[in-house]
């Protein structure tokens, strides 16, 4: 269908499921185990409810935010995703642009299918280079990690999303059932797959994860900001300014409380996130840890930022997410089934986004990001859980 009518997030789902092959559909849309985790991310927010205010000035409403001290026209970025070129063969490079065309900013893949030069150049070349963030998967071999992390500091990486909710590969077995299949080209360096599955059944996800070092911990914060400066040195960049770190991943208020303890190296932010409940299944999804973290450690909040990600699906997800404290919202699948229109689509899930964030807004009787409190919000249905 043109993509005129596509109208939400949910529509780029079903043109992208009847065009991507088996294999990319099994990746995209599997999840752990009983797909718990998964379908709670999104049913959550239909049990929040919003409390809208009447009778304020609304014309000028306006979305735009900030990530990191970055300007963005909306606090949604495109979560990072492995092998955007299931999809299209523009893969991560149309994300990229897309996001670059309507002003947001994006979390490039280890497990990207294009080569991390490759992206950035698609939207550096021009007048005005586009920032952009690298996801990391540390590799048991650190060296290749330094090495990866050297030249994201090159092509001027503006912050480390540190992914840390997957320590081993979760079981997705809508994956594993078409691994006979996987015969998948390499993923940018720094990650590396194997062409084999491994013992326990296989599966695009499986694969890809088995550089991964299971052993990582926190102690190894301060080596990844010291490779950074490395980083820095070695692209003859100055040093005093701090490359931010995002712990990707955090599912209890005591982890982003810890997180806290590793500001000096860089941690700015933490990600509640259960990587789209495809890593352990009943999990909980990111607004539980949200509001656990508001009862547990409500300092977090004026220290660092906080994302969440998982479900989003509408404008009205992404402003209950703010409204209850989390600075900015990720979006991971739908962004892989916009790609199904290539740049064009990415701009336009962007554009749906906006459009609805903007009258849900409107609706509650607020002009700016600024103003969304958790005065707006019920969430007596979710606080049993
Ligand atoms: C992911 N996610 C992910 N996360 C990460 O840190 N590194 C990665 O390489 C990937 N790869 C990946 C591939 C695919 C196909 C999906 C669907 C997800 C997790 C991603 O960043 C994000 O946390 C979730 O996708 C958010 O949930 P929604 O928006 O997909 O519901």
């Amino acid at each position: 269908p043109p993509l005129e009518t596509i109208i939400n997030a949910y529509d780029f789902e079903e043109v992208c499921s009847r065009t991507i092959s088996e294999k990319a559909k099994a990746f995209y849309m599997s999840a752990a185990t009983d797909l718990i985790t998964h379908q709670m991310n999104s049913k959550i927010y239909s049990k929040i409810l919003f409390r809208p205010r009447v009778l304020r000035p609304v014309r000028d409403t306006g979305t735009s935010s900030s990530i990191l001290g970055i300007p963005t026209s909306l606090p949604v970025f495109v979560a990072p995703a492995a092998m955007a070129r299931l999809a299209h063969p523009d893969g991560e490079l149309a994300l990229a642009r897309g996001a670059k065309a309507e002003g947001i900013l994006q979390v490039i893949s280890t497990n990207a299918s294009y080569p991390l030069r490759e992206i950035v150049e698609s939207i550096s070349n021009s007048s005005s280079p586009h920032p952009w963030f690298l996801q990391l998967y540390v590799n048991r071999n650190r060296k290749q990690t330094e090495d990866l992390l050297t030249e994201a500091v090159k092509l001027g990486v503006r912050g480390i999303f540190l992914t840390v909710d997957c320590p081993v590969a979760g079981k997705r077995e809508a994956d594993e059932r078409l691994a006979h299949d996987i015969s998948m080209k390499a993923p940018i360096s720094g990650g590396g797959s194997q062409k084999s599955s491994d013992a326990k059944g296989g599966g695009l996800a499986r694969m890809m994860g088995l550089y991964i070092d299971s052993n990582l911990q926190w102690s190894d914060i301060p080596w990844i900001a010291k490779s950074l400066i490395q980083g820095q040195q070695a692209a003859g960049v100055k040093t005093d300014k701090q490359i931010p770190i995002v712990i990707k991943g955090v599912q209890t208020a005591a982890d982003a409380r810890f997180a806290l303890q590793y500001e000096k190296y860089g941690v700015k932010s933490v990600f509640l996130s259960n990587h789209g409940g495809r890593s352990l299944d009943t999990s909980p999804p990111a607004i539980l840890t949200l509001l656990e973290c508001w009862k547990v450690c409500p300092e977090i909040f004026e220290k660092l930022e906080v994302y969440v990600d998982g479900g989003i699906h509408r404008g009205t997800d992404v402003v209950k997410a703010l409204s209850l404290g989390a600075t900015a919202v990720g979006v991971g699948r739908p962004f892989l089934y916009s790609l199904a229109y290539g740049k064009d689509g990415v701009q336009k899930l962007v554009n749906i986004f906006q459009d609805e964030a903007k009258v849900t807004m409107q609706m509650l009787g607020v002009n700016s990001i600024g103003q969304l409190h958790p005065g707006l919000i019920n969430t007596r249905g979710i606080d049993h859980l």
